[in-house]
């Protein structure tokens, strides 16, 4: 039998004192004192504490352990003692009349509490344990929330919700594809998409006008502290719009979701320009909680040639020369220095070279600075803003890993001097992406956002002769030093669309079958549109303050793509793949 619930676990108060109730839950802790019973009941709403003193029930509640599920019928009476301020229900305790055992839980893998010492391994093969703990239990609560929040503040807007489909075709969004073969038409495939956006695009030609969907995207890519394999977007389209009628919408949408989840005021959203981004801070994803302004020195080192073997070299190989001030306050000790010279030599950096501005003139640490003119580094000095007493990293070589590893220093100076305040949100809009990338993988040119997305007007003229100089109207917004989210006003003509496949190498034959229902459609009239994706599991892990991704996220998967609950991916069955018309290669071995 089941005792119906009156209350749930974090309700009652003083003013529900003489009443009788029955509460249903999981045994948090129990202690025996003798002929006294205290059982700390819980459930998703809270703990109370129930008393047992009745000889036959004292005797029934030890048989109990921690997380077996029970329902107590009993009265509520004014705590003895000093109320538990820690809990809500602090003030009360309920004696129990009787008790029901639903089930005995046997010892748990790891013990249920916040500051819990297991492994994420082990955590993450109990999941549902896992999920028992109130840290993981809140953040999917605020996920709830804020999904529900989107709806509501997207409804109010006039936007429909439509759910596109799973088993489709390619959406180029830059990873690899997880595939589904087709038992019906065998020897073909559907692609799960890697985001809705071809389909966006064409309710936009069906005239939906305004569109939203939180929506699951697939992406076969490596996984990271911020990626999973499956994630969720809230993915917004909009017709007749430009740039910056997108950014506002968004601006408003994350001002309603903060205020109303996180009871946050946002108080501004930068905007700054790919060029700059990349110029001050290394990064299309810069952290501006803190300055840890870089500078491109390369010109000014250009003019004093002959000087610097090591510059000179990096100059004549089409490389860049940049430094990192630090503020003369911060003090590295050398292991920390050491500790961050290995960190960046496994992102390719050959070392941390690094000088100290003792005086405009007297620069120490490194005996080369001595080659440096006077005038030079008093140039230096004032192009990069240095405080005296200031150390200086230096990077040279290619653009691209000279980027990367002093935005790598950045963050770990930002980190190690406490920059990153936990409770800031900074918003960030990049905008004025590149067009195109050149992919050292592929050896190809490859879309920067996709190839959905318009290339500036003033740069269309150059499509063809320098595609690496386009300019793209797509925009990035960062929290803190993440991407949660990117869009682009997309191009609205059959002509252009071609134009732009056929420079990313796409032969006619090739733009026909992938993407010929998505020109054809352009045919029968296409408004002008535009729109964004925000990873939402991002967006609820910087709100929440979570470490990783798989901490919002009730089933996640680990690095290596596996479900440690499940233990998916699994070998299938012969009978399933024949079925499906498929036969792997080569004799996989599996343990
Ligand atoms: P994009 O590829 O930039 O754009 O994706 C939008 C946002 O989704 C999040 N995201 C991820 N989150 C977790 N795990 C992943 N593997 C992962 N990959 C992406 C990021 C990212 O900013 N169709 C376009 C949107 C558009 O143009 O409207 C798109 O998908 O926060």
């Amino acid at each position: 039998m089941v005792f119906r619930r009156t209350h749930n676990c974090g309700e009652l108060r003083i003013s529900d004192v003489n009443n009788s109730v029955v509460l249903n839950g999981w045994i948090d802790s129990i202690r025996n004192i003798g002929k006294i019973i205290f059982i700390d009941l819980r459930d998703r709403y809270g703990i109370t504490q129930i008393v047992v003193e009745k000889e036959e029930l004292v005797r029934k509640a030890k048989e109990l352990r921690n997380e077996s599920v029970v329902s107590i019928k009993g009265l509520v009476r004014k705590r003895e003692g000093n109320p538990n301020k820690r809990i809500l229900t602090g003030e009360i305790e309920v004696v129990a009349d009787e008790i029901n055992i639903y089930s005995i839980a046997e010892p748990t893998p790891f013990v249920i509490q916040n500051d819990v010492r297991a492994t994420e391994e082990l955590r993450l093969k109990y999941r549902y344990l896992d999920i028992r703990r109130e840290s993981i239990r809140d953040k999917l609560m605020l996920r709830h929330k804020a999904a529900f929040e989107t709806r509501r503040f997207l409804n109010e807007n006039n936007f429909v919700e439509v759910e596109t489909p799973f088993l489709t075709k390619s959406t180029p969004e830059g990873a690899r594809d997880f595939l589904v073969p087709s038992r019906l038409n065998k020897g073909k495939v559907y692609a799960l998409p890697q985001s809705p956006q071809l389909f966006k695009q064409l309710l936009m030609v069906s005239g939906m006008d305004k569109y939203f969907q939180i929506v699951r995207c697939f992406r076969d890519e490596d996984l990271r502290l911020d990626r999973q394999p499956e994630f969720t977007q809230i993915d917004i389209e909009m017709s007749f719009v430009n740039q910056d009628d997108v950014m506002e919408l968004t601006e408003d949408l994350l001002r309603h979701i903060f205020r109303s989840c996180v009871n946050y005021e946002i108080k501004e959203f930068v905007r700054i320009s790919y060029k700059e981004a990349i110029d001050k801070y290394g990064s299309d994803k810069p952290d501006l909680r803190f300055g840890l302004k870089m500078c491109d020195i390369t010109e000014i080192i250009r003019k004093m040639t002959g000087k610097i073997k090591m510059f000179d070299e990096a100059i004549r190989e089409g490389g860049i020369i940049k430094i990192l001030p630090i503020g003369s306050n911060m003090n590295l000790t050398r292991a920390e220095i050491e500790r961050l010279e290995n960190e960046i030599k496994s992102l390719g950096a050959k070392g941390l070279a690094r000088f100290r501005v003792d005086s405009e003139v007297d620069w120490t640490l490194a005996s080369w600075t001595k080659e440096i003119p006077e005038e030079v580094k008093k140039e230096i000095i004032s192009k990069a803003n240095i405080e005296k007493g200031s150390v200086v990293f230096v990077q040279f070589g290619d653009s691209k890993l000279v980027n990367n590893v002093l935005s790598f220093v950045r963050n770990a100076i930002a980190e190690k001097f406490g920059l990153k305040k936990r409770d800031e949100y900074k918003f960030v809009w990049i905008y004025d992406f590149p067009m195109f990338e050149f992919s050292e993988e592929d050896k190809r040119l490859v879309a920067c956002h996709h190839p959905f997305t318009s290339p500036k007007e003033e740069d269309i003229g150059f499509l063809e002769s320098e595609p690496l100089n386009v300019r793209a109207n797509a925009y990035d917004i960062t929290l803190n030093g993440f991407e949660i989210g990117g869009g682009s006003i997309r191009i609205h003509s059959a002509e252009l669309q071609k134009r732009v496949f056929k420079v990313l190498g796409l032969s006619e034959t090739e733009i026909n079958s992938k993407f010929g229902f998505l020109i054809e459609a352009f045919k029968y009239g296409v408004p002008p549109h535009g729109g964004i994706a925000l990873g939402f599991d991002r967006l609820i892990m910087l709100m929440s303050g979570a470490e990783s991704i798989r901490d919002v996220i009730a089933f996640p998967k680990t690095t290596s793509g596996a479900c440690l609950m499940t233990d998916a991916p699994s070998v299938p069955e012969e009978k399933q793949l024949l079925e499906a018309g498929i036969r792997f290669i080569e004799e996989v071995k599996h343990e």
